[in-house]
């Protein structure tokens, strides 16, 4: 009680990565747990000096207001920060930090999984294999999608867009993008050309969306704009769940409508919509785009450095707010 070290509240769970440099700066480090409930973690915050969140925790004024003053920064554990409220932040004097970078690479592999996966039907292949229903080779089943000579719309074309996008395109895919400003690094390196949404829905065979949430991009993708991708067409979201009604996916993949889609992420983690679970020429992954060990790794150093540099009094390597 009277420790006067600082104490960083890891709000579920950080990688050794990331505990270990904070225990050597003779930090008093406490866990939550992955199970941490709300109650659990507004029980660990208070006097805490930084906090350690991570997508799964909403950091909000109330639990801004349980830690108290001395907080000083709230360092996510991931690139995406749509859940902190960071005007609250803001107000309560908090710095907010993100890990962009060390995962850039293993998320945009993971979407081109999931475009390969959804765009060959393996998800349905291997489900009929393993059920017994396979009955010999057929040449007319499980025919996709070849990347090469494709056309693959990029929605948001930040560090993991940009990365997927270079990608696909040394497998031979044309890329369009939308994003509010050109990237003519990317439209040189690669060709990619920057179009308005509905055009790039149009003309994709694959879209991919790598937008980060906020009120703007709620639901960008539904009924309308799956029948636009269509039912040849392969929808991927590595994102954030909120981008795409999931109900309407399963709707279109249901009524072939939509050719297929690769999804690892959905509104409301852990859960996912029933309906997705029975829809046909679906993938689906539990939100395991930056898991792999740099990635992870990285992204466990690079919050516990951020909070690190904030305690020291510097300005930290990736702050957002
Ligand atoms: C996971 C991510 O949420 O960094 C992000 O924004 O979506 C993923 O990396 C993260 O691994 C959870 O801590």
């Amino acid at each position: 009680m009277n420790d006067s070290r600082p104490l960083v509240v890891i709000c579920r769970t950080l990688l050794p990565a990331g505990v270990e440099p904070l225990e050597e700066r003779g930090y008093e480090v406490r866990s939550g747990g992955l199970d941490a409930t709300r109650e659990r973690l507004l029980e660990l915050v208070p006097g805490a000096s930084a906090l350690i969140p991570d997508p799964a925790v909403p950091v909000d004024a109330e639990l801004l207001d349980a830690a108290g003053e001395g907080l000083k920064v709230s360092a996510n554990f991931a690139v995406g920060y749509d859940n902190v409220d960071l005007e609250a932040c803001r107000e309560r004097g908090v710095i907010v930090t993100n890990t962009p970078d060390v995962l850039t690479q293993a998320t945009a592999e993971l979407a081109l999984a999931l475009t390969l996966a959804a765009g060959r039907r393996m998800s349905d292949a291997e489900r009929d294999l393993r059920e017994g229903r396979w009955q010999g080779w057929d040449p007319a089943a499980y025919r996709g999608l070849e990347l090469r000579g494709s056309t693959v719309g990029v929605i948001g074309m930040g560090r993991i867009g940009g990365r997927y996008a270079e990608l696909v395109a040394a497998l031979g895919a044309e890329v369009l993008y939308t994003s509010r400003r050109p990237k003519p690094d990317a439209e040189n390196a690669i060709g990619a050309t920057r179009v308005e949404l509905l055009e790039l829905l149009e003309r994709s065979d694959v879209v991919s969306v790598h937008a980060p949430a906020s009120e703007e991009t709620y639901r960008l993708i539904g009924s309308d704009e799956l029948d636009l991708i269509g039912p040849d067409g392969v929808l991927v979201n590595t994102s954030r769940g909120p981008l795409v009604d999931a109900d309407a996916v399963a709707a279109a993949l249901k009524d072939g409508r939509l050719g297929a889609a690769g999804l690892d992420v959905y509104e409301g983690e852990p859960k996912v919509p029933p309906s997705l679970l029975d829809a046909p020429r679906a993938v689906l992954l539990p939100h395991i785009g930056s898991a792999t060990v740099p990635s992870r790794d990285g992204m466990a150093s690079t919050a516990a450095r951020n909070a690190i540099a904030v305690l020291e009094g510097e300005e930290p390597p990736n702050r957002v707010a």
